[in-house]
Order: structure tokens, then sequence, then C-alpha cells
């Protein structure tokens, strides 16, 4: 990272312009999508000043740098992501000045935000010990993912979670009207159509960039979480994106998951 490249300050941090943008955000919306993260993890999943809490895919710490005013000394952080150069950052400015905030690089290959990775997802586990986490964040992650890898995610929640412990997921979660209504709003700036198949129940939308956006089928999204020893905790809490729920604010679809009971 060169010391020159440009950056955008919030909340006080001087954030690379470079990696911000690999976030799928830039910083017109930095601000507004951190408040927006907040309070939906507020009203879904409340998150308490003790907490232990690990995110996945956490970027340039959209999520990170807000916990900061949440956690206490007690609570805890653990950012992971695959990009090298924003966990460097994020070590190098969130950590020095919160030590409970740590950011844990895997270099996994992704076509987006790592081509040149060594390793694949289903090798990693993740940094907490069994049952020891509180909350587990993913905002925008599952939409670039192919199911091994969720799948390999999912068992390794299962194992961090603590019996109490909640995971909140966002996805592209779509049935036949849920797609037949995305394709003739159009809402986003994105054209998502989903009408390609990658397997069976997931769908992508652009061939040549795979990974771009990925959409699960509701009934294939449950038998991923069942498969791997967490529920989905109440209804599927549906997103803006398609414009098939009426509802006022938000972009993709989320889940809140726990341990099976
Ligand atoms: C669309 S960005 C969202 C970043 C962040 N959650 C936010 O909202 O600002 C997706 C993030 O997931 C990361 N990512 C992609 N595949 C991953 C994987 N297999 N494991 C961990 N992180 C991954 C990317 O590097 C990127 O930072």
């Amino acid at each position: 990272m060169s010391l020159r490249e440009p950056i955008t300050r919030h909340f006080g941090y001087d954030i690379p312009i470079r990696l911000m943008n690999l976030t799928g955000g830039g910083p017109d919306t930095f601000e507004p999508m951190c408040e927006f993260h907040m309070a939906a993890l507020k009203e879904h999943t409340p998150i308490d000043p003790d907490h232990a809490v690990l995110e996945i895919g956490c970027g340039i710490g959209r999520d990170a740098i807000p916990l900061t005013n949440v956690l206490s000394a007690k609570g805890s952080y653990i950012g992971v992501d695959i990009v090298k150069d924003s966990i460097r950052w994020c070590s190098d400015n969130i950590t020095v000045r919160h030590p409970n905030f740590k950011f844990v690089h895997f270099d996994i290959g992704d076509q987006l935000h790592n081509p040149g990775g060594t390793m694949r997802t289903t090798d990693v586990r993740l940094p907490p010990p069994d049952a020891s986490i509180d909350r587990i964040i993913l905002w925008s992650v599952f939409t670039h993912m192919r199911k091994v890898d969720i799948a390999h995610y999912l068992r390794e929640f299962a194992r961090v979670l603590k019996p109490t412990g909640t995971a909140f997921a966002t996805w592209f979660i779509v049935n036949d009207e849920i797609l037949a209504k995305a394709r003739t709003v159009n809402l986003t700036p994105f054209n998502l159509r989903f009408e390609h198949v990658l397997e069976e129940g997931c769908l992508i939308n652009d061939p040549k960039s795979p990974m771009g956006a990925v959409a699960y089928i509701d009934t294939e999204m449950q038998a991923l979480v069942a498969s791997s020893g967490l529920e989905v905790v109440g209804d599927v809490l549906p997103g803006q994106w398609s414009g098939y729920f009426d509802i006022p604010k938000g972009g993709q679809d989320a889940t809140i998951l726990r341990r099976k009971r």
C-alpha cells in the first residue's frame, strides 16, 4: 500500500479509497451504510458491550469502526478478510487504538477480491475457540460465494458460536415470484436478474464474473443451514433489492442463525 494513495476520512480514520472500493461501496455511502448496519444489528441481533464478535469479510472496518463505540474493553472483535492490504490497514489503524479489535488475513483465492490467493475457504479454521462467540456478522459475503464454501463457514459457525450466540448473514434469497419481480423492476444499478444456474439452487447474475453476485433459492439456503448444525431464527429478513417486498429500507436479504436446538 503506497503511503500517498488517495484516502477518504471518516470517523477520524483515513481510509484508502482503493480498499474501500473493494467492499462494493465508496466514500459517499460509507457513513450512511455504517449507520444502516448498526441499526439493523441493533434491531435484529443486538450486540452487548461485553460480547465476543466475529466478522467474516470485514473489509476496511465498516462495522468494526462503529463497533468500537459499542464494545467495552471486556468485549472483543475479530475481523477476517481475504484482502491482505485491508487487514493490514485495519490492524494498523483500528487495533492500535482498540487492542481488543483484531484482524486476521486468510489468503483465500477469489476472482473479485484476491485472485492470486493460495487457499480455499474449505481450508480455513476460523480463529476463535469452540463455543466462544456471541455474535457473527457477514454483510455481502455469502452473496459472492459457492455452496461448498458457505457450507464450510456455516459448520465453522456451529463450532465457534456459544449456545446462546447468533450469526447475522446477508444473502440474495429468491423464489420464482421474487425473480420475476426483480427482473421486471430492476431496482439496483447491477441489473440483478440471476438468469444463470451455477449449481443446484444457486443462480449467478453474470457468467463472465460468476462470483460478482450469487443468489440462492430459499429452500436451498434453508437446506444449507440445516445441514451445518444451525437453524434460521424466525423468518428471512427481506431486503429491498428485488422490489418484491414493500419495506422502507435495506438492500440484501438477511438471516439470523443459531445452533440447532
Ligand atoms: C462486498 S464486500 C463487503 C465488505 C464488508 N462486509 C462491508 O460491508 O463493508 C465482501 C467482502 O468479503 C470478503 N470475502 C470474500 N470472500 C471471502 C471469504 N471466502 N472469506 C472471508 N472473506 C471473504 C471480501 O474480501 C470483501 O472484503
